[in-house]
């Protein structure tokens, strides 16, 4: 009886055509993977250099096992920290040019954490619309006032930071947008954040290891600093967990009152070893300069085919509108052989369904062409 609304509130997801169904693949994260017991291209991994599968990556997963066993066993702040995590996040204080970083379990994490935290009654959030819902959560979490600004406009950042009379101020922006795959206006925001002294975060998940002369993200590809610089282990890291990287004050503080650090389990070691020898990889092997060169690739196909892409980087959406035949084009799409996940509202705004496409640096020039023939099918029939 008491939880009667629950079917009622499944049929209206339903009937709205917003269910959501688990996807199941029987292979690793590879540009081709095993589906249903069909051989088909992934188009859609955050798994954006490929490293899940490298040797080296998976090596240190399996001696950080042998050495240290397959569970932290504890919080960081209570039985859970070992030197392998420590080691991290020097190394991502490294990677990162900041002087210090922290890991949690998730970058969800990282960023509602990281902002409720930070920010609170009396405080003013200026947060992008197109921000990641971790984002959004950490912003409502906080009690803070928050005002969403649209997409990439920084003369209404302006406006809001020369009316304000909070305490703190702070400005929220994905560094590249993730179901975009645009790049925020970083070197603006940090212009006006100094002006008006308000603190600036940028969340690195789909920068991390793939944008800027060293791959460390969206302040390296501006060349500015940040106050706060989060990212996660899970994309092009190859792994699990969040980070923020920051003055050692920052970093202290968040190891003193972000409540998703402190009260939850360390990540497993095999996960630190493995995104700390992915940052090693992407220092040495540089692997996202094949990434680069197949995301030029797929681009021009695209543009080949009439598509006007405006995405600057590895996510690249192809924008199907209403629902419906958002989920038609998708399906017909992996029926063609291909796997990219169609996107629908909540995640993205009402009528402005995609299929999120994304690129690897393991994917293959012929790997590009099949997928490239396969959306010329689609294109036509769904208006893409
Ligand atoms: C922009 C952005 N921020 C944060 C997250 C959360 O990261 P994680 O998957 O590590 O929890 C994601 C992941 O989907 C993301 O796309």
């Amino acid at each position: 009886m008491k939880m009667n609304w629950l079917a009622d509130e499944l049929a209206s997801i339903k009937d709205k055509g917003l269910y959501r169904r688990l996807s199941t693949i029987e292979s690793a994260q590879t540009p081709r993977i095993i589906k249903d017991g069909r051989e088909l291209i992934l188009l859609s991994s955050n798994n954006y250099l490929g490293l899940t599968t490298h040797p080296k990556v998976k090596k240190a997963a399996l001696e950080a096992i042998e050495n240290y066993g397959t569970g932290a066993g504890g919080s960081r702040l209570t039985t859970g920290n070992t030197e392998l995590y420590n080691s991290l996040e020097e190394r991502i204080a490294k990677f990162k040019g900041a002087e210090d970083a922290l890991v949690f379990s998730t970058g969800y994490m990282a960023n509602t954490g990281t902002i409720s935290s930070l920010m609170k009654n009396g405080d003013l959030i200026l947060s992008d619309e197109l921000n990641h819902a971790s984002i959004i959560d950490g912003c409502r979490m906080s009690r803070a006032e928050v005002m969403v600004y649209p997409h990439k406009d920084v003369s209404s950042i302006e406006t809001a930071l020369r009316k304000s009379k909070h305490l703190g101020k702070l400005i929220v922006t994905d560094g590249i947008f993730s179901m975009d795959g645009d790049i925020a206006a970083l070197q603006e925001i940090v212009e006006l954040a100094k002006k008006y002294d308000a603190m600036v975060m940028v969340d690195d998940a789909h920068a991390t290891g793939v944008l800027g002369k060293h791959c460390g993200g969206t302040s390296d590809y501006f060349n500015v600093n940040v106050d706060i610089n989060m990212g996660t282990l899970s994309k092009a890291l190859a792994s699990m967990g969040g980070y923020v990287a920051g003055s050692s004050e920052l970093i202290d503080y968040l190891r003193n009152r972000a409540r998703p650090f402190i009260y939850s389990t360390a990540l497993p070691p095999p996960a630190v070893a493995a995104a700390k020898a992915a940052i090693d990889i992407i220092e040495i092997e540089n692997p996202a300069k094949k990434l680069w060169q197949n995301i030029a690739i797929y681009k021009k196909g695209l543009a080949g085919m009439g598509f006007t892409v405006k995405s600057e980087t590895q996510i690249i959406p192809l924008m199907t509108g209403e629902t419906g035949n958002t989920i038609k084009a998708a399906s017909e799409l992996e029926r063609l052989g291909v796997f990219a996940q169609g996107i629908r509202p909540p995640t993205v705004p009402e009528g402005k369904g995609r299929i999120r496409t994304s690129l690897m640096a393991t994917h293959t020039e012929l790997d590009i062409k099949e997928a490239l023939s396969a959306i010329s099918i689609i294109k036509e029939k769904y208006r893409l």
